[in-house]
Parts: structure tokens; sequence; C-alpha cells
């Protein structure tokens, strides 16, 4: 049997006047699980987390954390914490007091204040900073007080809106990885808003995709990059080639697809979705090979002249340029790279792939 969910929202929307920023969104979020509201600026995502906390009130549908239904229950009384995007902690007080702070408004016995303050810094690893002020810390310890300020109060869940987003990217890198082994660690369920996909994919056991205040997809990063629902979703997630559809024919066991960059393209019919509106045909760069000969006629080809090929380490990413305006990316492992680095720009080359390899995308899988 699953867990009890210790989250479960329901049909919840927010109208704000007739604009609509949260729409029929419904989901359970596991016991223990890092979930992700990932979308870009604008879909709602900090909307539905100040539901979930109580910091804002659903226009319809219900909120249950942990078996309770949340309808009238004020944020402080709700088993939530939220570490806000702009994590400001008191800049005149020290660590130990920054944390303390919620646990002595509470009016806690001392010994119990000091007990719960020694356990939060030890598990966002500041024991021995608890009595250094805000600015003597770097960036990211002053996140990991935000953290422990929330932590302290022991919440079954913690929700978190873009809480790297303030952090420069190589401190943003390290503190993905420090969240996870805090959340492993600690057991809470994180709730966490981000419109970084890359983010989300390091983080996340399963990632609910908006856009326009709707659910897309919801899935583990794995099944979101191999079966996106739609062309939001797979362009969302990592990078794709797409080409547009312009007629499809079903004939049998295999559908040939119409397309003005690649021409008519037979597929297996077992690719095509359950929603055929606005069909693209796509394919991921890693599955794309770029070579000087004619490939095998069962790859899907196309000719076109090397571009840029950008180097980053273990793999490169390689642009062939289709026909001035149009052009296709290819992840090229190292040796391939090399090869490719020794031609000329402008060489005229084959980017293929195999049919089994594209992905057939409606534009949005819910209209
Ligand atoms: N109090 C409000 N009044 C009117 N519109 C709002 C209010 N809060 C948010 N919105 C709008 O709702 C949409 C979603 O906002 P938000 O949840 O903050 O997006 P995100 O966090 O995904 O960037 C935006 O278009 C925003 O302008
Ligand atoms: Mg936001």
């Amino acid at each position: 049997m699953a867990p009890t969910p210790i989250i479960s929202v329901h049909d919840v929307c927010k109208y704000y006047g007739n604009f609509t920023a949260l729409e029929g969104i419904s989901f359970d979020i596991k016991p223990g699980e890092i979930f992700v509201l990932l979308g870009p600026s604008g879909c709602g995502k900090s909307t539905l987390l100040r539901i979930i906390a109580g910091l804002e009130t659903e226009s319809k549908g219900d909120v249950v954390i942990d078996g309770t239904d949340m309808l009238g229950i004020p944020a402080n009384k709700r088993p939530v914490n939220m570490v806000f995007q702009s994590y400001a902690v008191f800049p005149h007080m020290s660590v130990e007091a920054n944390v303390a702070y919620g646990l002595k408004l509470e009016r806690l016995p001392k010994a119990e204040i000091k007990a719960k303050v020694a356990e939060a810094l030890e598990q966002v690893h500041l024991s021995q900073f608890s009595h250094r002020m805000p600015d003597q810390l770097s960036g990211g310890q002053r996140q990991r007080v935000a953290l422990a300020r929330a932590l302290v109060k022991r919440p079954q869940v913690l929700l978190l809106d873009e809480p790297l987003s303030a952090l420069d990217a190589k401190l943003r890198d390290a503190m993905r990885l420090e969240l996870v082994k805090l959340q492993e660690s600690v057991g809470v369920s994180f709730v966490m808003v981000t419109h970084d996909q890359s983010e989300a994919m390091a983080m996340a056991d399963r990632i609910a995709v908006l856009k326009d205040g709707k659910l897309r997809q919801l899935d583990s990063p794995t099944a979101l990059y191999k079966n996106p629902c739609d062309q939001f979703v797979a362009d969302f997630i990592g990078r794709i080639n797409m080409f547009d559809v312009s007629s499809h024919t079903r004939n049998g066991d295999a559908v040939q697809f119409d397309t003005k960059t690649l021409g008519t393209v037979t597929l297996p019919a077992s690719l095509m979705p359950a929603n055929t509106r606005n069909l693209a045909i796509a394919v991921r760069p890693e599955r794309v090979r770029v070579g000087l000969e004619q490939p095998a006629a069962e790859m899907i080809a196309v000719t076109g002249t090397l571009g840029d090929v950008a180097f980053q380490g273990d793999s490169s990413l390689v642009e062939i340029i289709l026909d001035g305006e149009r052009s296709i990316t290819a992840l090229a492992t190292e040796a391939q790279a090399e090869t490719l680095m020794a031609l000329e720009i402008g060489t005229q080359v084959y980017a293929n792939w195999q049919p089994k390899d594209m992905l057939v995308l409606p534009e949005n899988a819910s209209e």
C-alpha cells in the first residue's frame, strides 16, 4: 500500500480578480521526499507554496497536511515551515540568537531552547559558528542559518521558495548537494520551488512542472527527461531538437510525419501520444551523431554544415547549421568532438539518429 501522503492538494485554484494564477492543481506528496515545483517565472509556483503554508488562501479546492484538512488553519498552526527566497537573517543577532528567536517567541523554557538550537545548528554544520554575527559568515553559511531557523521548529515539511537563487553559481552547486544530504539526515519532507531545471533535476525525487497556473506533468527527473508528455515539458527539461509536423498519416504499425526541416519521417506507431494535436517530433542532442559519411538508410539523417563546437569538458555541444536559420544540436563525446574540431567550420556533415530515439509530442498534452 502506498504510504499516507504528507500533503495532498486537491483541485486547488487561485484567482486574483479575473486573473487565474492556479487552475485545478492536484497531487500527493509522499513523506520524506524532495518534491519540486518547477516552471517559468510567473507560472504560480510561489502562490502554490504559500497556499500550502497558509500564507495565502485558495479560491477553490483543499490542502490536507498529515491527514488534517487545513481549511481555516493559520500558517503558524500548520506543521510546515517556510524558508524564503531572500533568506533574511537578523543582522544584529548572533547565529544562535537568530535560530533561537522563534522558540523565544513561543516562551519555551531556556534549557529546551538551548538544546533545540544546538541540535539545529548541528544539523546544518554550524555548531562552531554559534557566536558569530551574520556579517562574519559567507552567503552559504547565512543560508544555513536560515535553514536552521526553520528546522528548529521541527516541522514535518520544509517549504523552500527558490532557496539557492541568491547564491553565486559555484556555491549554488555545492548547496544543492548539501540540501539533499540535510534532507536525508533530518528526514523531513521538502517542497521546493525553483525555475532552474538543472537544480530541480539534481535535487528532486519528483518534479511537478507548472505552466500558466496548470500542472503539465508530475514525474521523477528521469521519467520527465525520457518521457516528457508534451513540447513544453520536453523543451523545459534539458535540451532538445524539435521539428514541427504539418501533417501525419497512420499506416499500420508506422506513422508518416511531414516536416519542413526533415522532410517525411516514418516512425513506429508505438511512439504516438494519446493527444495528437499540433505534433512535433524531437530528438535529444546526445542521440544525434555527426559524421562526414552518408549514414545507413535506416537512420534519420539531415545534411548541414558544421557550426560551433562548444567544449564543456567531458563532452561538447556541436551545432549543425541546416539552412541558415535552423540548426541542430548534437552532444559529442570527447573523442568525437576532437575529430570534429579538426574540421573547418562550414564543412558539410550529416546529422543522424535512430528512429527509435525520436519523441512524438503534442504541443500541450492536457489540451
Ligand atoms: N497578490 C497578487 N495579486 C495579483 N496577482 C498576483 C498576486 N500574487 C501573484 N500574482 C500573479 O500570479 C502569478 C503567479 O505568481 P507567482 O506564484 O509568484 O509565480 P512564480 O513563483 O511561479 O514566479 C503571476 O502572474 C503574478 O503576477
Ligand atoms: Mg516565485
